[in-house]
């Protein structure tokens, strides 16, 4: 089967890459939109038409199954590929709020760091209610250009905006801790700077969305083999 991937740019091959795990002997084609990178401050009306340029270019290279692997557009855009292109069986990237929820202990304060589109969507704050149990705090963290940076592999300006969210979370939160227990990759350009954000929070668990994604490619990959 013919996979269709894309992302703003290189971060969706950290989920392409978990896909491959499970799927190792599928057919890949992977679109980064470096050309639009980044998505994290684009209108929803400009994201629509990127993502349906996106969605356009893999149809036309063969893609039987989309897998939008990134944050910002799934938040924002799914629900209208969905319907766009009922056809089309997509697969979305969603920050693991409900993963680092469930797998977190029952008063930790866990750190959502994400784009600003991301941050800002309702769906993001729709999963922190819908996952948090009640004495778990969420904090959704918008990390301005940081995803542009790790495009552009620009390790000063990484560095430089790293240590302002660090800063900004040093305060301690609403129960009067600032241990921070988890930390959820909300970006998939977020899991190639992984060893630096460890070293900003060294005792929190890191998690993000790409293993939840592959399961999912492989179980609508495994449907359709045996339709
Ligand atoms: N990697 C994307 C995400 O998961 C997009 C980052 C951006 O272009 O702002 O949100």
């Amino acid at each position: 089967m013919k996979i269709g991937i894309f992302d703003s740019g290189i971060g969706g091959t950290t989920v392409m890459a978990k896909i491959k795990e499970l799927l190792p002997k599928e057919e890949y084609i992977y679109f980064a939109d470096s050309k639009n990178c980044p998505y994290g401050t684009k209108s929803l009306e400009e994201l629509k038409e990127i993502v349906s340029g996106n969605v356009e270019y893999l149809l036309a290279r063969g893609a039987e199954l989309i897998v939008v692997a990134c944050n910002t557009a799934t938040t924002q855009t799914i629900d209208f590929l969905r319907k766009k292109y009922p056809k089309i069986p997509f697969v979305g990237t969603e920050p693991a709020v409900k993963k680092a929820c469930d797998e977190s202990s029952e008063r930790a304060r866990i750190v959502l760091l994400a784009t600003e589109g991301t941050a800002n969507s309702p769906r993001t704050k729709e999963l922190v209610e819908t996952n948090k149990r009640p004495e778990q705090t969420v904090e959704i963290v918008p990390c301005e250009g940081l995803a542009k940076a790790i495009e552009d592999k620009n390790e000063l300006e990484i560095d430089q905006i790293l240590s302002e969210v660090c800063s900004a979370l040093k305060k301690p939160d609403l129960q009067g801790s600032d241990e921070i227990e988890t930390v959820v990759l909300g970006c998939t350009h977020y899991p190639l700077i992984q060893d630096k954000i460890q070293e900003k929070f060294p005792r929190a668990k890191l998690i993000d969305g790409g293993e939840g994604v592959a399961k999912e490619v492989k179980r609508l990959v495994s449907q359709a083999y045996n339709k």
